[in-house]
C-alpha cells in the first residue's frame, strides 16, 4: 500500500544514539543530534499497520511485523484498543547497519507517530514496551541502549536484563563528538551472535568496575577517565573489531590527533571519539576519516552534540 495522497497525520523524528560506550554493554546509550529518522503516519479505515520506505532500502522488509517502526506502532495500537489502523512511512536518515541506533530510532518515531494519531494518550515512559519490541525484531533482543535514548533523549542507563528499568542521568556539557561510518555493513544481529554466552569471572569483574568508572567520569566531566575508561570494554568489542577491517587504524589516529578515548558505537561499525574540552573535534575526525580511507575504505562523518529532547513531532503541513 502506498501513502494516502494527503498531508500526514502526524510525522515523528526520532534521534539517532551511540551505544554501549565502551564498557556498558546493552546499559548505556546517548542520543545525539542531527541524524534520525522520520516517520509520517495516517490514520485509515482498515485495521493494522502498513508500511511504506521512501528511497528503497531494500534489505529492510515491509512486513509490519517485520519492520521495527511497524511493530512498535502495532504495539501502540494494540495497547490503545484502537479501532482504526495506520499507515506509515519512513525517512531513513541513519543508514542501516551502523551502529548508531537506526533500528532503534525508527521503532520510536513510529511508535510516537501512533500516539499522536491516538489523540496521545500514552507518555513516552508508557511506550517502553512498544519501542523495545519493535527494535527485537530487527537486532533478535530488547537490548534498550538505543531505544531509550532516541526515545527520551540524553544519557540513559538501563537494565538488560529488565530493560523497563532505566535512569536519565545528567551530564555537564559535552565536547562535541566526532564520529565516522566506514563503509562496511556490519548488522546488529550478526554481531550479538558472536558474542560468547560466558565470560571468566575476572572479565565480568573488571567490566563491572569499568562501567562503575565511566558513569562516575561521564558524572563528573572528568573527560580524560571517560575517555581511558571507554576503551576498556571486555564483553563485546574485542570480539566485533574484527568486524571492522579499518578499527585500528580509526583509533590509532583519533589517540595521535588528540582524542582522549575512541570506541565503536554499539555493534558498529561507526566510531567515536571522545575529547578532552570543548575546543575545536574537527582536526580528530579529520584523523579519523583520512585514516579510513588510507585502509582502502570510505567514511561518513559527523561532529554530534548530545540530544537532550528524544523523539519530537514535526510540523506535519
Ligand atoms: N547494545 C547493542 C549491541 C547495541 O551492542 O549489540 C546495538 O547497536
Amino acid at each position: 500500500m502506498s501513502a494516502p495522497d494527503r498531508t500526514p497525520d502526524a510525522v515523528a523524528f526520532a534521534p539517532a544514539s551511540l551505544s554501549n560506550l565502551g564498557p556498558g554493554f546493552d546499559a548505556l546509550g546517548l542520543a545525539v543530534q542531527g541524524i534520525g529518522d522520520r516517520v509520517e503516519a495516517w490514520r485509515t479505515n482498515r485495521s493494522g499497520v502498513t508500511v511504506e520506505m521512501v528511497g528503497g532500502n531494500a534489505s529492510i522488509p515491509t512486513a509490519p511485523g517485520k519492520n521495527t517502526a511497524g511493530r512498535a506502532a502495532e504495539v501502540v495500537l494494540e495497547q490503545a484498543s484502537a479501532d482504526f489502523g495506520v499507515h506509515l512511512l519512513i525517512h531513513k536518515g541513519i543508514p542501516l547497519g551502523s551502529g548508531i541506533g537506526g533500528s532503534a530510532a525508527s521503532a520510536v518515531a513510529g511508535a510516537w507517530a501512533t500516539n499522536a494519531l491516538l489523540d496521545a494518550p500514552f507518555d513516552k515512559e508508557a511506550l517502553i514496551p512498544a519501542v523495545l519490541e519493535g527494535e527485537s525484531v530487527a537486532a533478535g533482543a530488547k537490548h534498550g541502549d538505543n531505544v531509550l535514548p532516541s526515545l527520551l533523549g540524553g544519557l540513559v542507563l538501563v537494565s538488560p536484563s529488565d530493560p523497563t528499568d532505566y535512569r536519565r542521568l545528567d551530564l555537564p556539557t559535552l565536547p562535541p563528538i566526532p564520529l565516522v561510518l566506514p563503509h562496511v555493513t556490519v548488522l546488529t544481529r550478526e554481531a550479538r551472535a558472536i558474542l560468547p554466552e560466558t565470560v571468566p569471572l575476572r572479565d565480568a569483574s573488571a567490566q563491572a568496575a569499568n562501567l562503575a568508572f565511566l558513569l562516575h567520569a561521564l558524572g563528573a566531566g572528568d573527560w580524560k577517565t571517560v575517555g581511558r575508561y571507554l576503551m576498556r570494554d571486555r564483553l563485546a568489542e574485542p570480539f566485533r573489531a574484527r568486524l571492522v577491517p579499518p578499527y585500528e587504524a580509526i583509533r590509532t589516529a583519533a589517540l595521535d590527533a588528540g582524542a582522549v578515548g575512541c570506541a565503536l558505537t554499539g555493534s558498529g561499525p561507526a566510531m567515536f571519539a571522545f575529547l578532552s574540552d570543548t575546543g575545536d573535534a574537527q582536526p580528530v575526525l579529520d584523523a579519523m576519516q583520512t585514516a579510513c580511507l588510507a585502509s582502502g575504505i570510505e567514511a561518513d562523518d559527523w561532529l554530534l552534540d548530545l540530544d537532550l529532547e528524544g523523539v519530537c513531532l514535526l510540523d506535519s503541513a
